[in-house]
Order: structure tokens, then C-alpha cells, then sequence
């Protein structure tokens, strides 16, 4: 399933305009700010579709019958560049276990690229809910492969993909690859360049966010 946020008029879209935009995607804490922000909204869409119980709760006055969720997801990102969205959707998910997974595209001479999957850290996932971010949905090749890799460590319940920008060509990959998934995007861009950046885009979403890097 694939839900495009940007379907319904919300701040969210906003939140992208100013993201996409080449003068004020300069200021980096407003950048970070904005992908975290994106994170918390998007954390509120999804807690919608989680299982939640009833609970009793003394108040000063008496006995509430409140909702609550469950359980707490495991939120996993792919550094660098899913920080700032990671940190969004904990800020709201605030009991959340975590997943770090570093992959990165090792580039090749002619301008193609592998993703090598370095480092991980990840809490038990069996039977969980498993929300993994990354800014940019692009080729859905390091997604992919870090949903295998967690999949190989344990049978999460459910998966859920964040993505700020998708592009179409990475999410037919993804639906293809693991049908069971579901995307939450802020938007959708049609094209990828031959080098893999979604157009019209934002940009690098790592060097925005954090500074260009010397490593290729
Ligand atoms: N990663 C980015 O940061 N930008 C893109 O356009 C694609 C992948």
C-alpha cells in the first residue's frame, strides 16, 4: 500500500515547498527542522492503523477508561541523511526501540552504484512493527536491502516505509520486491536521474542536512 500525503491539503506540503526550495533549503537547521517535523506528522498518520487497547487511569477525580497503543514500534533509519526524520517520528513514538543501519551507494566508474550495508544495530524484531525512514524513496535499492538484512534478523509483524519524496521507479521496486510494506511518502516525483537523485527533488538530503562529505 502506498499512502501519498501530500493528497490531502496539510502542513506537510508546506513543510516540502520550503525543503525543495534552493534558497531556504541553505538554512540547515531549518532544513533538519523541517524533515523532523515531517517525521512527527507523518508518526500521527500512522499511529491512526496501529492497535491500540483500553487502559484505566486514576485522574485526581476518578477512574478514565483511556485508549493507548499496544505496543511501541521500532523506528530505523539509514544514516546519514534519515536522522533528522528518524528523530521526528521519535519525538512522537518517544518509548520507541531503535535501528541504525548504515548503506550507502559505493559508486563505480561509470556511474553506476552498488549499496553496501555496513553497520547495523537493531533491538529484537520478532512479531514487531517496523517503521524504517529515509528522506529519499530514489531506486528503493538500500531499502530493499536493509529490509532483507532486518528480515534476516527476526519476522517483524509489519513494516512501514517513510519517505519524504518517492519517486515512481522506486516505489514499483519496493512494491515488487516486498509487497507486504507500506509507503508513507510526502510526495511523489516521476523522474531519477542516471545517477540516482529524484527530479525535480530536493537535493542531496545528506549534504543539506549535514554538509558535502569528501567520501564518494
Ligand atoms: N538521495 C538524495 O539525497 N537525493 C535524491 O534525490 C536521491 C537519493
Amino acid at each position: 500500500m502506498i499512502v501519498n500525503l501530500s493528497q490531502q491539503h496539510s502542513m506537510i506540503s508546506n513543510w516540502i515547498a520550503e525543503l525543495r526550495d534552493v534558497e531556504i533549503q541553505k538554512d540547515r537547521m531549518r532544513l533538519r527542522r523541517n524533515l523532523e517535523r515531517i517525521g512527527e506528522a507523518t508518526a500521527y498518520e500512522i499511529s491512526k492503523v496501529l492497535p491500540f487497547v483500553e487502559k484505566e487511569v486514576q485522574t485526581p477525580l476518578g477512574i478514565a477508561t483511556a485508549k493507548v497503543m499496544k505496543e511501541q514500534p521500532v523506528l530505523a533509519t539509514i544514516l546519514r541523511a534519515g536522522l533528522p526524520l528518524h528523530q521526528g517520528l521519535l519525538n512522537y513514538f518517544d518509548q520507541a526501540d531503535n535501528a541504525f543501519i548504515s548503506a550507502y551507494r559505493k559508486h563505480n566508474k561509470d556511474g553506476s552504484f552498488e549499496i553496501s550495508l555496513d553497520y547495523v544495530s537493531c533491538p529484537e524484531l520478532e512479531n514487531r512493527v517496523v517503521i524504517i525512514s529515509d528522506p529519499m524513496l530514489a531506486t528503493g535499492s538500500s531499502l530493499v536491502k536493509t529490509i532483507h538484512f532486518l528480515k534476516a534478523e527476526g519476522h517483524p509483524r509489519e513494516i512501514h516505509i517513510v519517505a519524504v519524496i518517492a519517486c515512481t521507479v522506486g516505489i514499483e521496486y519496493v512494491k515488487r520486491e516486498e509487497p507486504s510494506v507500506t509507503i508513507w511518502c510526502g510526495d511523489i516525483d516521476d523522474e531519477l536521474t542516471a545517477k540516482g537523485y529524484i527530479v525535480p527533488g530536493l537535493g542531496d538530503a545528506g549534504d543539506l542536512a549535514y554538509g558535502t562529505k569528501v567520501q564518494m
